[in-house]
């Protein structure tokens, strides 16, 4: 996986439909991508993993789904509208906007702790200039959150912002499900969605974009277990990234200095993962105490105070956030997965992803398309996976050798071809992605054995 590079995932994702520009026909928009038919298994594979792993299998988590717009008192009580910002610094002839803490990365500066004073500091020790090398501007905050108007009428009461964590969702639903559904604590609330942020300079392919999605949830906790709880999670976390197949080598957690924490937390760590361009953050794991809940409780007027059953004292929880990001996750699992070895003289590439990944499940073919009975036969085993499996593709193009390749690029673990003999014996070949060995399968077995 070491010499995997960007290009290599980026190129595979855009051949095989995986992942293509956001309005490309119109030249693109900077920091959002298009997921074709695989992109798009792919990532609903992913998130119902997720929610299967989190939510289902658990009987202390409670799964919603809020809007995206939301009151804007919300973003103000959170503090995302204070204090969700990133260093952006201008290049002052061609205008162009960076991150700070970006361009001191690539010049080789670690930037971990540092402040806003800090990193202009290191600029001026260094006497940067921009990658076109121009002076630079003096740095300043940028706001993360994107602006739009509601309503027929603009002005100052219509800005709402796009929703810049899923999170807030479910602090502000805090109340509902404590008053619809008597949960015992701990208990979590989990959702996965979209959220927006306005990058100042996305890149690195899907790993930093303007529109991705979260999966994430609040586990609400007594603040006398914190610790507990956390380390809980912290194990947890790393199962969930086994059970994707993201070698346990590839994954690093990193303890966040309290200079580099998000403003409501006290202790995070970021869970890193060896990507192709550096080793970068893939999930986070925070305790943001009783941030959220206190500051909504204050600004709008209702108690978020949990009441415990045996009568003790009401209290406003702490919270403990695992979150995950679905695109990063979805680019590990590729960057993990994709795979070169040699057949029969020939490097091949494949996506060794787990079964239950795969964006197809099986593939079914002819022997040779120019044979009616054989046609005949394959479609009787199609519709018959396609009703059992649902994702079961039919390819009849070219040779089979082409077929098991541009299955194999796309991780289909088993491909299905029928032949003179399977009208004779009701037996089909089976061939399994990873070790390009072929078996024969009785049809009536067929779904059990893929
Ligand atoms: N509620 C906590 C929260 O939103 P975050 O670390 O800011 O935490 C959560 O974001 C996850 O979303 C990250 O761990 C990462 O996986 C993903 N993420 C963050 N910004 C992203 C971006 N611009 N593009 C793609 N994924 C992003």
């Amino acid at each position: 996986m070491s010499d995997i590079s960007l290009e290599d995932i980026a190129s595979l994702a855009k051949r095989r439909g995986f992942i293509y520009q956001g309005s490309e026909i119109y030249g693109g928009l900077a920091g959002t991508w298009d997921y074709g038919p695989l992109g798009t298994a792919l990532k609903r594979n992913i998130t119902n993993a997720w929610w299967k792993f989190f939510v289902d299998s658990r009987d202390d988590m409670y799964g919603i789904e809020t809007a995206i717009l939301m009151n804007p008192k919300v973003w103000v009580a959170s503090g995302h509208v204070a204090g969700f910002t990133d260093p952006l610094i201008e290049d002052v002839k061609t205008k162009k906007r960076y991150r700070l803490d970006h361009l001191l990365e690539d010049a080789g500066v670690d930037i971990k702790g540092m402040g806003l004073e800090q990193m202009v500091a290191a600029l001026k020790e260094k006497g940067m200039k921009s990658p076109d090398g121009n002076d630079l501007a003096n740095p300043a905050s940028f706001n993360l959150l994107f602006e739009t108007q509601i309503g027929a009428v603009e002005g100052e009461g219509s800005t709402v912002y796009l929703r810049g964590e899923t999170a807030q969702g479910m602090f502000v639903n805090f109340k509902n499900i404590v008053d619809t559904f008597y949960p015992d604590i701990p208990f979590g609330i989990a959702q996965a969605g979209k959220a927006f942020r306005n990058e100042i300079s996305p890149r690195d392919f899907i790993f930093r974009t303007r529109e991705f999605e979260i999966m994430e949830f609040e586990y609400f906790i007594d603040p006398s277990n914190w610790e507990n709880e956390f380390e809980k999670w912290r194990q947890l976390m790393h199962d969930w990234c086994a059970s994707l197949g993201l070698p346990a080598e590839k994954i690093h957690e990193l303890e966040v200095p309290e200079e580099d924490r998000a403003h409501y937390s006290k202790r995070t760590i970021d869970f890193e993962f060896d990507f192709p361009f550096g080793k970068k953050e893939l999930y986070g794991l925070a305790y943001r105490t009783d941030f959220d809940l206190t500051n909504h409780q204050t600004a709008s007027g209702k108690s978020m105070e949990y009441r415990p059953k045996d009568g003790s004292a009401p209290f406003v929880p702490h919270v403990i956030e695992p979150t995950f990001g679905v695109e990063r996750t979805l680019m590990a699992v590729l960057c993990s997965a994709y795979t070169v070895d040699e057949l029969n003289g020939e490097q091949r590439i494949f996506l060794k992803l787990p079964k239950e990944l795969a964006p197809i499940k099986a593939c079914v073919s002819p022997l040779l398309k120019n044979k009616p009975e054989l046609v005949q036969k394959a479609r009787e085993v199609y519709d018959m996976l396609k009703k059992e499996l649902g994702a079961v593709m039919w390819d009849d193009n070219g040779n089979i050798g082409k077929r098991y390749r541009r299955q194999d690029e796309i991780g289909t673990p088993a491909c299905i071809v029928i032949d003179f003999q399977t009208l004779e014996d009701g037996t089909v070949t089976v061939r399994d992605r990873d070790t390009a060995e072929q078996k024969r399968v009785s049809i009536a077995e067929l779904a059990a054995a893929i």
